[in-house]
C-alpha cells in the first residue's frame, strides 16, 4: 500500500522541506577547494540544530555521519571524511531531516571551482532528467511515466541509469513505499494518486551504469571510475499536480 497524505500533512512536509532547501543553499556556500568533506558534515550539523529538525540518517542502519558527501566517482552515500576536495571535483550532498515527525529528503551535485565540460554535462543532464520527471508525477499517470522520464532524458544524451538504487515514497518514515526506479517499462506500475509524496532521484553516470560498494560498506562508486552526479527532491501531488516541497 502506498500511503496517502492529507494536505495537513503535506503541508508540515513543505515547511519541513522549505527549511532542508535553506540547510542545502548554506552548505553550497560551504563547497570550495581545500575544505574537506568532514567539514561539509560538521557544517551540516551545525544548520540541522540551529533549525532545531534533526538528521534522518544519522544512525539510519548504522550510517555514521549527518548528510551523504559523495565526490566524483562517487555515487552515493559517500561518508565525510579527511578528504579535501579539490578544483575541478563535483561533490554531491544528500540530506534528509525529520521535523515534527515528517520526514524530508534532497540532493544536489555541485561544481568544485572550473570544472570540464564533461562533467558540467553530466551535472545538467542530471538535474534536467529530475525537472522532466517531476513534470510527469501526476495524478492519473503510472509511477513508470515518472520513471521512464529520467531514463528516456538521460540515455538519450549518452549517460547511464544507476540500476541498484531508487527513489521512494517518503512521510512518517524515511523510506515509504513505493520504489521509484529511475529506469522501467512503460505502462507499468502503480497508477499516481493524490496525496503521494515521492523522493524522485536520479543518480546518472558518465560511463557504465554498474557500480561497487568500497570496504567502508556505504560508499557506492561507478564500477569504471567515471564521474557521476545525484539529483533528488521530495514532490507531493496536490490538486493533482507535482508539487516540490524541498525548495
Ligand atoms: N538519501 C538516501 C535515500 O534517499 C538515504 C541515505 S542512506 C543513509 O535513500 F544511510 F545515509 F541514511
Ligand atoms: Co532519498
Amino acid at each position: 500500500m502506498i500511503p496517502i497524505k492529507t494536505c495537513q500533512e503535506i503541508d508540515k512536509m513543505r515547511k519541513a522541506g522549505r527549511i532542508l532547501a535553506q540547510i542545502m543553499d548554506q552548505l553550497e556556500k560551504a563547497v570550495r577547494p581545500g575544505r574537506s568533506t568532514q567539514e561539509l558534515d560538521e557544517a551540516a550539523a551545525a544548520a540541522i540544530a540551529q533549525a532545531g529538525v534533526h538528521s534522518a540518517f544519522k544512525g539510519y542502519h548504522g550510517y555514521p555521519a549527518n548528510i551523504c558527501v559523495s565526490v566524483n566517482d562517487e555515487v552515493v552515500h559517500g561518508i565525510p571524511g579527511r578528504r579535501p576536495l579539490v578544483e575541478g571535483d563535483i561533490v554531491s550532498i544528500d540530506i534528509g531531516i525529520e521535523m515534527a515527525g515528517y520526514f524530508v529528503d534532497m540532493a544536489k551535485t555541485f561544481a568544485v571551482g572550473k570544472i570540464s565540460a564533461q562533467k558540467q554535462k553530466l551535472l545538467e543532464v542530471t538535474r534536467e532528467s529530475l525537472e522532466k520527471a517531476i513534470q510527469l508525477m501526476k495524478a492519473g499517470n503510472k509511477l513508470s511515466d515518472v520513471s521512464c522520464a529520467v531514463q528516456d532524458y538521460v540515455e538519450g544524451r549518452g549517460f547511464s541509469v544507476v540500476r541498484d538504487f531508487v527513489g521512494h515514497g517518503i512521510g512518517k518514515e524515511l523510506h515509504e513505499e513505493p520504489q521509484v526506479p529511475n529506469f522501467g517499462t512503460p505502462g507499468s506500475g502503480p497508477v499516481l494518486k493524490e496525496g503521494m509524496v515521492l523522493c524522485i532521484e536520479p543518480m546518472i553516470n558518465s560511463g557504465t551504469w554498474e557500480v561497487e560498494i568500497l570496504q567502508d560498506g556505504w560508499t557506492a562508486v561507478t564500477a569504471d571510475k567515471k564521474p557521476s552526479a545525484h539529483f533528488e527532491h521530495t514532490v507531493a501531488i496536490c490538486n493533482g499536480v507535482p508539487v516540490v516541497l524541498t525548495q
